[in-house]
């Protein structure tokens, strides 16, 4: 299980991060002005008070997150700062490289891989990417990270409108059973799901 320094995730470092990401994805966005290519941001306050509830209810059978479309890699940095080994994969190579000044800036140890979270030998889900806001790519972003999709202890998402079944989708095939999935929602927060079968759907744990 991860297991916080306090000091390490102290509120203001959590703050500063939080202020330093806000001001650095709004200069990303006035620069990509009617050019970006799906990359909205979560609601990072809201996500880390429900990785902190996850923590404290000691949710996550064990410490491996991964954030699947990380975009500036803030919510990866913030399940660091809890104690979790994070990483993140992100298909556009400048928000990855975003990401990791960002985690220079913050002294914190995240491993960003750039690729697509869909494994490569996936044709179907592959295939559905090019009909969604998923980006279709050759690399499958496992290998640069040397880490099997199964392996991973809780995964986090944001998906776009009406693609959250897409993510559970991908969640049940490549995620091992007790795996925790997080996706954000506008309005309504983070559904918390566990996989414990190995077919079907995801188990809902709550809102948080
Ligand atoms: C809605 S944004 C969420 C960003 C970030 N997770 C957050 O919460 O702020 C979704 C991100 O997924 C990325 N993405 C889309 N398809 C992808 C794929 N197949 N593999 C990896 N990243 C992908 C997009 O480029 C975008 O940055």
């Amino acid at each position: 299980m991860p297991q916080t320094d306090t000091e390490w995730s102290s509120p203001s470092r959590v703050a500063n991060l939080l202020r330093e990401a806000q001001s650095r994805i709004h200069t990303h966005q006035a620069q990509q002005r009617g050019h970006g290519k799906g990359f909205v941001a979560s609601d990072f306050t809201r996500v880390h008070a429900a990785l902190v509830r996850i923590e404290e209810e000691q949710l996550a059978r064990g410490p491996l997150f991964c954030e699947w479309g990380s975009g500036f890699g803030v919510v990866a940095m913030l399940a660091a700062l809890l104690g979790f080994e994070a990483y993140g994969i992100e298909v556009q190579p400048e928000l990855v490289e975003a990401a990791e000044d960002l985690v220079e800036w913050l002294g914190c140890d995240v491993q960003f891989a750039c690729g697509s979270f869909v494994p490569a030998d996936d044709d179907d889900l592959v295939g559905t990417a090019e009909h969604s806001w998923w980006h279709a790519s050759d690399g499958s972003a496992y290998d640069d990270l040397d880490i099997e999709p199964a392996a991973f202890d809780v995964f986090f998402a944001y998906p776009w409108p009406g693609e959250d079944g897409l993510f559970d989708t991908l969640f049940m095939r490549h995620a091992s059973i007790g795996a925790l999935l997080l996706t954000y929602h506008d309005g309504t927060g983070v559904l918390v799901q566990r996989k414990d079968s190995a077919t079907g759907v995801p188990a809902v744990v709550g809102w948080y």
